[in-house]
């Protein structure tokens, strides 16, 4: 199934609801739990910038603008210069909210902020994505037994959507042969329900050969390929927010929920070893954070504890989220992966 093509008949409503993030909508992300999250990217930012030559940021998908807003902030109070804060987004009205929202940062920190479509050629700086892969389209398939493979298909019948069983797309039978043969343990307790995005090199590989020289940052939630397909994980990773509920039937309220796919790091990271990037290393969010020195920047008088917890917590987001850096051109180690690398 393509999540975002298929339940999602008609995209606009999903573009024009305004409140997806925060307490009036169907679910909170890290910066917007607490500022601590985006004082220790910045904190992280501010070690890489200060050794490039140009101190750019691309932020994709920045959602309500709160990542950047503290990222812009903390990084003046640090003194380290931003050239220009590039911001990627791909859905109007979440362009004019992050606009509207980033206008007074920018300006009393004299910070150039730039909404773009693409990802700049030769870009140096630092390229980062919080939470955003997990929202790109994704398909669902399902293996019967160990010859019968089918993509999880949506039909409408009676006013009811239901799943079906639809052939492998011509298009996509190499990749979803090459995940099979990489990935047998799939085969193992059928029927086995799972995701995978096809579209992911279209999508990371300009990324990667826009990057002229820098550190890409992905956080997500998400697995390494062998806990992704782990033989006992068999309904997949498929999730539904809706006004912070979550549960896991995408087939309801079509187009208003947010739907969300985890991410195969070991996928992205594969990827960028074929583009000729460094993998600078794989944590979870909460060894990022605590080597980045979240609990020394927290202050009782100003943050919260119950969003602390949220972060670093390793049944909330501490172990469920993971932090992929890459770099190229780049020939340092990272403060936030120091002692932590995790082979993928
Ligand atoms: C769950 S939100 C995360 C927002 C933000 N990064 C944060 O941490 O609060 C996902 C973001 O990715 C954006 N997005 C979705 N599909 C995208 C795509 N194909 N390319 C770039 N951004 C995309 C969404 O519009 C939204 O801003």
């Amino acid at each position: 199934m393509d999540v975002g093509r298929i339940v999602c008949p008609q995209p606009w409503v999903l573009s024009q609801r305004k409140k997806k993030f925060g307490p009036q909508g169907d679910f909170t992300t890290a910066p917007n739990f607490s500022a601590l999250f985006g004082q220790c990217i910045a904190e992280q930012l501010h070690e890489v910038l200060s050794q490039l030559p140009m101190a750019n940021i691309l932020e994709i998908g920045p959602g309500n603008g709160a990542l950047a807003a503290t990222v812009i902030e903390t990084l003046a109070t640090l003194g380290q210069p931003i050239s220009t804060y590039y911001l990627l987004e791909t859905s109007p009205s979440l362009q004019t909210y992050q606009r509207q929202h980033l206008q007074s940062i920018s300006e009393h920190t004299q910070t150039s902020c730039q909404w773009i479509s693409e990802v700049p050629e030769n870009f140096i700086g630092v390229i980062l994505a919080n939470e955003v892969i997990d929202a790109l389209p994704a398909e669902r398939f399902c293996i019967t037994d160990a010859k019968t493979h089918a993509y999880q298909g949506v039909t409408l019948k009676a006013d009811q959507w239901n799943w079906e069983p639809i052939p492998i797309p011509t298009k996509h039978q190499t990749s979803f042969t090459q995940l099979i043969t990489n990935h047998p343990q799939c085969l193992i307790h059928t029927p086995y329900v799972s995701e995978y995005r096809p579209a992911l090199s279209e999508w990371v590989t300009p990324l990667y050969q826009r990057l002229q020289q820098g550190v890409i940052v992905f956080i997500d939630y998400g697995y390494h390929a062998a806990e992704y397909y782990h033989p006992e994980r068999t309904h997949g990773t498929l999730r539904c927010f809706y006004h912070h509920q979550q549960h896991d039937n995408p087939l309801w309220l079509p187009g208003i929920q947010d739907i969300s796919v985890h991410v195969d790091f070991s996928a992205l990271a594969a990827l960028a070893t074929q583009n000729k990037l460094d993998i600078l290393g794989y944590c979870t969010q909460a060894n990022f954070l605590i080597n980045l020195h979240i609990l020394d920047k927290f202050n009782p008088q100003i943050d919260s504890q119950e969003a602390l917890q949220k972060l670093l917590h390793p049944i909330e987001m501490g172990e469920t989220v993971k932090v992929l850096a890459l770099g190229k051109n780049w020939p340092h180690t990272l403060q936030g992966l120091q002692g932590r690398q995790s082979i993928l």
